[in-house]
């Protein structure tokens, strides 16, 4: 009998979920509200209620999930299945893993949300043919999942790689962490939206007022749209987001040297508008230049897919 594998990826807004094979491929996904606002039990019993759907959806028999994985922001304690400190969904030690596994009576396992989807990159991603890579993603928080020869790096107790909340500018914006200045604040796509809507209240007459219709409206692509609609304070809010990035990519690249950096998240749809400038300028600040051990930066290939392919991964590899 054929196994598969469950990955639930956690997020603000939705829960993502899909069945996975053990080649990689997602056979079935769907995804629901997370209503983050409700008690944690209401949430785990809607995820087991996911995992039971679409594995009736997909035909399958009873025993054919072999495990699920999870994949949730914030610090997980991984062997307890505990969600320790979450500042995106407000959690604090949240026994998700435990809450999930007995509405299932099947092995779960949790980890970063970021984390889940740089293993499912490394998986069958952009990220498959590197042995060390960084994942970044850039969405409502900006997450990392950093691999090294092929080994997922959490550091003590599975609470590192937090790379979103490594201070970028001293003093800065207000982070969720309660930090000032922090990569997140400036490089998350909720980042963005908040530069855009005060470069727009600055600029009474650029694009970006009838390319989104109100404040209310904006979202990560207006400035870029207004940019290429030619509007002067468009470019340069993106101008000073790509910047911004650019700090933390090569604060990153000079702590682990990985091969590539692969980038998620909604802002990457952006694609090469987003990446080459974002080449040029972290380039020139690699320690001891470029040439020596070069750095791809590619955008990550699995989409929204990433976190629930490699939640799934998870489960396999635990088995
Ligand atoms: C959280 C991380 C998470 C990231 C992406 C950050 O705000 O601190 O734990 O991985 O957002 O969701």
């Amino acid at each position: 009998m054929k196994k598969y594998y469950a990955g639930l990826d956690l997020g603000g807004t939705f829960v993502k979920g899909g069945i996975v094979d053990e080649q990689g491929r997602i056979v079935i996904k769907d995804k629901i509200p997370t209503g983050r606002e409700r008690p944690y039990g209401a949430i785990a019993a809607d995820m087991a209620q996911l995992v039971k759907d679409l594995a009736s959806r997909a035909g399958l028999q009873e025993g054919q999930v072999a495990g699920v994985g999870i994949g949730s922001p914030g610090l997980i304690d991984a062997e307890h299945g505990v969600i320790v400190y979450s500042n995106n969904i407000r959690w604090e030690n949240v026994p998700l893993c435990g809450a999930v596994q007995e509405r299932l009576g099947l092995p779960v396992c949790i980890t970063n949300d970021a984390n889940a989807a740089a293993l499912g990159e490394h998986f069958c991603g952009a990220g498959k043919q590197f042995g060390s890579m960084v994942f970044i993603t850039l969405g409502t928080g900006v997450g990392g999942g950093v691999i090294l020869n092929g080994e997922l790096f959490e550091g003590f107790r599975s609470a590192g790689g937090e790379i979103g909340h490594m201070v970028i500018e001293r003093g800065g914006w207000d982070c969720t962490c309660g930090r000032k200045g922090c990569f997140e604040a400036y490089a998350s796509a909720t980042g963005l939206i908040r530069r855009t809507r005060e470069s727009m209240v600055a600029h009474k007459e650029s694009a970006m007022w009838k390319i989104a219709g109100s404040l209310e409206n904006v979202d990560g692509k207006t400035a870029f749209d207004g940019m290429r609609a030619g509007d002067a304070a468009a470019k340069q809010v993106v101008d000073e987001y790509i910047s911004y990035l650019a700090e933390g990519v090569i604060n990153l690249v000079n702590i682990f040297r990985p091969e590539a950096i692969v980038l998620g998240g909604g802002v990457c749809a952006e694609g090469e508008t987003l990446l080459a400038p974002l080449r040029e300028k972290v380039s020139p600040w690699l320690f001891g230049g470029a040439d020596y051990a070069p750095v791809a930066i590619v955008a990550a290939s699995l989409g929204n897919d990433a976190g629930l392919c490699g939640a799934a991964r998870l489960a396999m590899c635990r088995k």
